[in-house]
C-alpha cells in the first residue's frame, strides 16, 4: 500500500476517536486561528479538515466568508460535509499535494487565506508543495516544530535510532511556536492515544522501530522522572 493510501486508512480508521484524543490539537487550532488577519468576506482554502476542529472556528471568524473544505481522506470530507453544510461552502476530496495541478476549479483560483493546521507534517514534499501553493494566496500554517517530543528524541539519539525519528521540514515563514507538555506519561497509553487520532502511522523515511528496540526505549522512559512528553508546535505565514 501507498504512504499516501497509508494515510487514508489511518485517519480514516482514527476519525471515532480523534474527537475524544485530540485536546492538543484543538488548541492548536484556536492558536493558529488567532494569527489569521481580520477580512470581511474571504475567500478561504482549507487543507486537510480532518473532523473540522479548525474548519468550525474558521466559520466563526468569518461568518461571510467562502470555504472550500479539503482532505485526502474522504472519510473525513464525508465527516464534515454532513457536520457543517452551509450556502457559502464546497467540500472536496483531494491530496493537498495536487491541488495546484488538480483539473479541479483550483487552477483558476486565487484565495485570501488557505489554511492548513496539523498537515504539513504529513505532506510526502512540504517544501515543493508550499512553494506551489503560495501562487494560490498566503499559506497560514501550524505544523510540528523540530522539537516535537524532544524527550523521545534524546532516547533514541541515546540508542542510536535516529532513523526512527519522525522526519520534521523546517518550513519558512514562522511567527510563533508553542510547547505543550504532556506530564506523567505512560508511554504505551501515550503512543495508543497517538494512534486514536490517527497519527500512529510513520513518517515517510521513518524506520520502524522493533519489539525489541521498543523493550529498551521504555526502560530508559521509565527510569527517568519526570516523564513528560512535550509537543513543539510552530506557526507561520508563507507569502
Ligand atoms: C492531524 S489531522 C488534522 C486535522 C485538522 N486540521 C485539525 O486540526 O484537527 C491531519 C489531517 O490531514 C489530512 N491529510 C494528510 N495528508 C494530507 C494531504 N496530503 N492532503 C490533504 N489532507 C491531508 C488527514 O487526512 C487528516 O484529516
Amino acid at each position: 500500500m501507498s504512504y499516501k493510501e497509508n494515510l487514508k486508512k489511518s485517519f480514516r480508521l482514527g476519525l471515532e476517536k480523534y474527537n475524544i484524543n485530540a485536546e492538543i490539537q484543538m488548541n492548536i487550532a484556536h492558536s493558529l486561528v488567532a494569527i489569521l488577519p481580520e477580512i470581511e468576506q474571504p475567500k478561504v482554502l482549507e487543507i486537510g479538515c480532518g473532523t473540522g476542529f479548525l474548519t468550525e472556528k474558521l466559520f466563526k471568524k468569518y461568518p461571510k466568508g467562502q470555504f472550500d473544505i479539503t482532505d485526502l481522506c474522504p472519510t473525513m470530507v464525508d465527516y464534515c460535509k454532513k457536520k457543517f453544510y452551509t450556502k457559502n461552502t464546497r467540500f472536496f476530496e483531494i491530496d493537498g499535494e495536487k491541488i495546484k495541478s488538480s483539473n479541479l476549479f483550483f487552477k483558476a483560483c486565487k484565495y485570501d487565506l488557505i489554511v492548513t493546521s496539523m498537515v504539513l507534517h504529513w505532506f510526502e514534499n512540504p517544501l515543493v508543495t508550499i512553494k506551489n501553493l503560495k501562487h494560490l494566496g498566503p499559506i497560514f500554517y501550524s505544523t510540528i516544530g523540530e522539537k516535537n517530543f524532544i524527550e523521545w528524541q534524546k532516547i533514541l539519539l541515546e540508542l542510536k535510532l535516529s532513523n526512527s525519528i519522525f522526519p520534521v521540514y523546517k518550513i519558512p515563514g514562522k511567527l510563533k511556536e508553542e510547547f505543550f507538555p504532556c506530564e506523567q506519561v505512560n508511554l504505551i497509553r501515550f503512543f495508543k492515544s497517538l494512534k486514536d487520532t490517527g497519527t500512529g502511522l510513520s513518517g515517510v523515511n521513518q524506520s520502524r522501530i522493533s519489539v525489541k528496540n521498543c523493550r529498551q526505549i521504555l526502560k530508559v522512559f521509565n527510569t527517568e522522572a519526570p516523564k513528560t512528553m512535550t509537543w513543539h508546535i510552530v506557526y507561520g505565514v508563507i507569502n
